[in-house]
This record gives structure tokens, sequence and C-alpha cells, in this order.
């Protein structure tokens, strides 16, 4: 199909009736993505500057984030267009352009009095509108009414008429990868998206998997798809001032990846006690599903008030309708208290030993560990233990002792205790001092160990963490993620995924040089866990409203973005530069209302960094069907 150059449009494209009449006027060098600390290398190498006659409605349909196509150098028999996005419009008036500085006053404010009118009027010799895109590095191609997107940059020629991608193009382009993996197809057309768009459309979230609509065009919705297992495996981060979102858009996206993916888990280390109420839904349904907190409650009103709920749920009638799912949850034993006792099983005794090889790799003795952990394996066969197994307090002393035994068999000298590996025995007996005996186990109570046998398992759970003691959590951040890390490298386990979610992520990651003490170990922990986790199915989702002072090192693991209003410069600075988005279209994000995001991902999204506008769907709308249907 040849494109005409009249004002009519084709199936994929838009020009809103005509409205839109737009040619390329200039395509200038930018050698690199102009970020907020300036231009950094990136994907955009040229910027392209558009001018459209002026029409109001245009100025109302515009957005930043379209996509616009401009036919290039390589379309000759065939249809092919460069892509670029829409960084930034404004609207230009001919008359005021001619207003200077040292024109009398009078004359000036009349022109400018009389422009105003001008406005309404849709004048194309006085007014236009200007235009200026990024190019996102994509061709389009149409063959035979198939449209193929392929990955490049091809100049674009200068003059041609620029069109704006539809809404079904729109919808495919930025969903066709998620919906090959959906339908389980090579490769999906057109058609195929519109069918899908057509069959999940208003429905619920547990059929409908899009995490929110592409805003784009006024009273249109586009839903956006993510592919669940790439947005966990590569970790995602949620940006945004406080008050924009957050934690309903990460309570959003674990609801939507759990009903949409077979094999997850989802731990949630909620320190503002935020997520039993956002996620209740899904907490009452999934039979796997478990609360932890860190002391007795006593009933469901007393729970109903240590948790945070969302302002609009303060009314009466929905108070009551929640605490009679809090009394479900409690009378279905999802609540465990945390019973911080310590109790080691020999499978964390076998952590800590490759922990310690694993940090001493350098040193002369570094044999010995495997020695140990040689013996160890025997003892257990030998006195038939297995590695979930409590160690008593004499079981390890006598270890120690082995471990002592060891050394003076290889010729270490134990009288010089400062070093690895001879430091290592008095720790243990360290230990074996504050071992508490195994007891009766009471049946709401859950020990660290517990949790993370848990984990091990295949079995689907979701997992909340409701502790708002920073150190205690902080402790068991620690604890769990190095010991769920360090099994699966032991055993090359790659599944189930396993999301760990860390909101108010500024008390987990500080930044290296700030941070001591346990808040270093567990920055450094989450670090380890988002270098190393993608080969072993671990992921880890950050969200946070400040991004100075935060550990940079994970930030820089994430291939997933979600960004709000970023009041502070060096904050947008930031994302700018590892997302490699462009000033204006991140400036953008400072109109954002809530629930409004930037997304721009590597893998998770159908077309690799590019950044795209959504309004995320809103979790309050789901919990609320959920306690009304429910009564
Ligand atoms: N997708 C959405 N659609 C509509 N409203 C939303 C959406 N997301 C959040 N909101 C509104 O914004 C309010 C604040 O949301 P939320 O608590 O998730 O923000 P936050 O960024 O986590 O804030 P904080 O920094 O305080 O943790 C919510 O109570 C809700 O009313
Ligand atoms: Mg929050």
């Amino acid at each position: 199909m040849k494109l005409s150059d009249s004002e009519e449009e084709n199936e994929f494209f838009t020009t809103f009736n005509g409205e839109f009449d737009a040619r390329l006027s200039d395509v200038s060098v930018a050698s690199g993505v102009r970020t907020e600390k300036g231009t950094v290398a990136g994907a955009a190498r040229f910027l392209c500057g558009i001018k459209a006659k002026y029409n109001k409605d245009l100025m109302r349909k515009l957005s930043e984030g379209m996509i616009l196509a401009v036919r290039n150098f390589k379309s000759e028999q065939m249809e092919r267009y460069t892509l670029m996005e829409i960084s930034r419009f404004w609207p230009e008036h001919f008359g005021l352009k001619g207003v200077s500085e040292s024109l009398y006053y009078p004359i000036q404010r009349e022109i400018i009095e009389q422009s105003v009118k001008d406005w309404d009027k849709d004048d194309a010799s006085t007014m236009m509108v200007r235009i200026n895109a990024v190019p996102i590095n994509y061709d389009l191609i149409i063959e035979n009414n198939c449209l193929v997107f392929e990955n490049g940059w091809t100049f674009p020629l200068i003059g041609e008429k620029v069109w704006i991608l539809n809404k079904s193009t729109i919808g495919y382009l930025f969903n066709k990868e998620v919906l090959k993996d959906l339908l389980d197809k090579e490769t999906v057309t057109i058609k195929d998206w519109k069918d899908y768009e057509e069959k999940v459309a208003n429905s619920k979230p547990e059929i409908n998997p899009r995490i929110g609509k592409i805003q784009m065009f006024t009273g249109e919705e586009i839903p956006l798809l993510v592919n669940f297992e790439d947005l966990i495996r590569y970790h995602f981060g949620v940006f945004a001032f406080t008050g924009g979102g957050k934690s309903n858009l990460v309570a959003n996206l674990i609801r939507k990846a759990f009903l949409h993916k077979d094999n997850i888990k989802v731990i949630i280390f909620d320190i503002s006690c935020e997520y039993i109420v956002l996620l209740l839904d899904l907490l009452s349904k999934e039979k796997s599903a478990k609360i932890i907190v860190d002391r007795e409650v006593k009933n469901s009103e007393e729970l109903y008030k240590s948790i945070v709920k969302p302002k609009a749920f303060e009314k009466e009638e929905i108070k009551n309708k929640i605490i009679e799912k809090l009394n479900g949850l409690i009378s279905s034993k999802k609540i465990k208290v945390l019973d911080l006792a310590e109790k080691k099983t020999y499978q964390r005794l076998l952590t800590f030993l490759e922990k310690v090889k694993e940090d001493n790799s350098d040193k002369p003795y570094y044999f010995v560990f495997d020695q140990w952990i040689d013996f160890l394996q025997k003892y257990l066969e030998e006195e038939g233990k297995e590695l979930e197994s409590l160690i008593s307090p004499e079981e390890l002393d006598e270890i120690a002792d082995e471990f002592d035994k060891i050394l003076e068999k290889n010729q270490i000298k134990t009288t010089d205790r400062r070093y690895a590996p001879q430091n290592i025995p008095p720790i243990l007996k360290g230990w074996a001092t504050t071992l508490k005996p195994a007891e009766e186990k009471k049946e709401n109570v859950i020990t660290v160990d517990e949790i993370l046998g848990s984990l091990e398992s295949d079995e689907k759970e979701v997992i909340v963490l409701n502790i708002p003691d920073p150190e205690k959590i902080r402790n068991l951040a620690i604890t769990i993620t190095t010991e769920i890390l360090s099994r699966r490298k032991r055993e090359f386990k790659i599944s189930p995924f396993i999301l760990f979610v860390f909101d108010e992520a500024q008390e987990f990651i500080k930044s290296l040089d700030k941070a001591r003490g346990k808040e270093k170990d567990c920055s450094e922990a989450i670090e380890d866990l988002s270098r190393h986790g993608r080969k072993y199915g671990l992921g880890v989702c950050i969200s946070t409203q400040r991004i100075a002072h935060l550990n940079t090192n994970v930030l820089q693991q994430l291939h997933t973005y979600f960004i709000g209003t970023l009041p502070r410069p060096y904050d947008r600075g930031y994302v700018s530069d590892v997302c490699t988005i462009d000033r204006d279209i991140l400036d953008k994000t400072l109109e954002f209302g809530k629930g409004e995001w930037i997304v721009s991902s590597n893998s998770a999204t159908g077309i690799p960094n590019v950044p795209i506008f959504i309004k995320a769907d809103n979790t309050e709308e789901v919990l609320l069907n959920f306690l009304r249907i429910s009564s």
C-alpha cells in the first residue's frame, strides 16, 4: 500500500482527521542523550525538529511520548519510516516573535493583546506548532499490510510529512514481545493485538494482566503489558516523590505478577506496614500467603490499628470490612509471629563457612575451609542429621574443637586467633553460648529458618514481613538475602523466581560510604543479591523517594525503571543518566499526577529503552471491589 501525500490516513497512522499537518524541518546532531548533567553517550545522536500547522484542537491532542514516523532514505520499494518520540512541543505566534524589548511599550502591549484572539482561530499563516522529537532508533517497515520494526537509525527525509502512530500501532509496538509469550507464538500481528486487547478489556485483574494504560490519546485506553519474568529477574526500581503512588504501584505489580505467572514467590520487606492492606485481596485468597509480624496480635482490631491504610479507607464502612478480612487472615492462621530466639541449623553453619571462605579466598590458609566443610558433611552423615536439623550448643562446641584439630593437623598455629581461619572456632563457641535448646513450638510462631525453608520450597507464595523496627527488619534482610543466594548457588537452582521487595529502600541500601555496621552489611547483602541474583532467578524491587545517598551499585543493576515526579534535579539527573532518557521527556514528570509514570525497560516491555508514559492501575480500586463483592 502506498501512502499518498494527502491528508488521508492509513490503518497504522493518524493525523487526527487532518488536524496534524506537519513536516520534518530539521535534524540536528546531538552527540548523545541530553540529560540533566549534560550530554551522555547514548542511543539518540540526533534531535528532530518538526513544524506543524497551527490548530487549536491539535494543542489539546498532542502529548509528549507520542511516536512519530517520517519516511527515510531507505524507503524505496517499501514504505520505510524512521520513528521518533515527542519530547516537547509548543505553539509559536509570528506576530509575537517580532516583539522586541526595544519596541515602544504601548505597542508591545497592543501586539500581545491582539494575539490572544488569534489562538482561537486556526490561522496557519500567523501561528505554528513546533515539536522536538528524539529518535527511538527503530525503523518501521510496512510490507504487505504488516508492520515490521527494525532496530537501527536511518536518516529521515527532511521536508517529509510526519505521521503519528495510531492507537493500535502503539499498542502493538509496545506490547508485541510480551504478547508473543502470552499467546505462545513465534510472531504476532497487529490483528492478534487487537483481538487480545478486546478480549481483556475492562476485565478483572485475574484476567487482565495489564499494569496500566499508555497515556497518549485522550479518551483512548491502550493497555501496557510487561513480561513479568524479565521484570522480576532483571530487577526493577520505582522512584517518585512522597505520595507519588510508589507503594500503590508496587502492590499493583506484585498482584499482577502473582496472578499471571506460575512459578513465583514474593517476599516483601514491609517496614512501613502498608502491604497487608495494599494486598489484602491476594493475601485473603491465596492459601500460601504468610504475614509475619514481630509481636503477638490479640485480635483483628488491634492488628488494624497497627497497620497503615490508604487515606480513603478510613471510613467506618470500609474499616469494618477490612477488619472482617483481617479476622479471616487470623483464623486461617496466615499471621505468624516472628521468633528471633537464636536457633541455628547446620545449613546456617554451612552458609557461614562458605561465606568466610569466599571472603578469604586470597589468604594462605584458604584450603582449610574446604577441609572443614568436608568434615561437616561427613559429620552430618555419621550422626544421621539433615542440613535442616537444629544444632545444639554441645554439638557446636564439639564441631569447633574438631575444626581446631584440623588446623593443628595442617600445622596452623592456634595461638594467634586474630585472622581467619584461626578465628572461626572461637566464633562458633561464641554462637554456642547464645543458642537456645530446641523447645516445644507454638503454632502461630515462625522462625527465620522456617521462613528460609519456605522460600526454598517450590510452592508459589507471597510473604509479607510486617516489621516496623528498622534494625530487626534489616537483620532479617541480611540473613534472608545471603542465605537464599548461597543456597541457590549451591544447588544451582533458578526456579521458582523469587522477588525481594524493598519499599522505603533508603532504609536498606544506604550509600556504602555513609552506612556503618548493620546498615552497611544490609546494603552490601542486597548489592550482592542484585549483582548475582539474576543467574539464580532472584529479583529485587527497589522503591524509594530519594535517590541521593543510596548505594548506586544496586541502582545500576536495575533493568526496568518506573519514574514519577522527582522534584530534585540530582535525582532526575541520575535517572536520566542511567536510563538515558532525554531531559525534556524526564522533565515532563514534574507535571505528573498520582499514579502517572514513565516506564523504561531493557527487556520487560515490548520495546527496549523507549520511555513510555503510563497511568498505572489503582490498587485502591481493586481493593474496594474486593471488599464490596465479598461482603
Ligand atoms: N495509580 C493510581 N491511581 C490513582 N491514585 C493513585 C494511584 N497510585 C496512588 N494513588 C493515590 O496516591 C496516594 C499515595 O500513594 P502511595 O501511598 O502509594 O504513595 P507513595 O509514593 O508510596 O508515598 P510514600 O512516599 O509516602 O510512601 C494513594 O493513597 C492514592 O490515593
Ligand atoms: Mg509508600
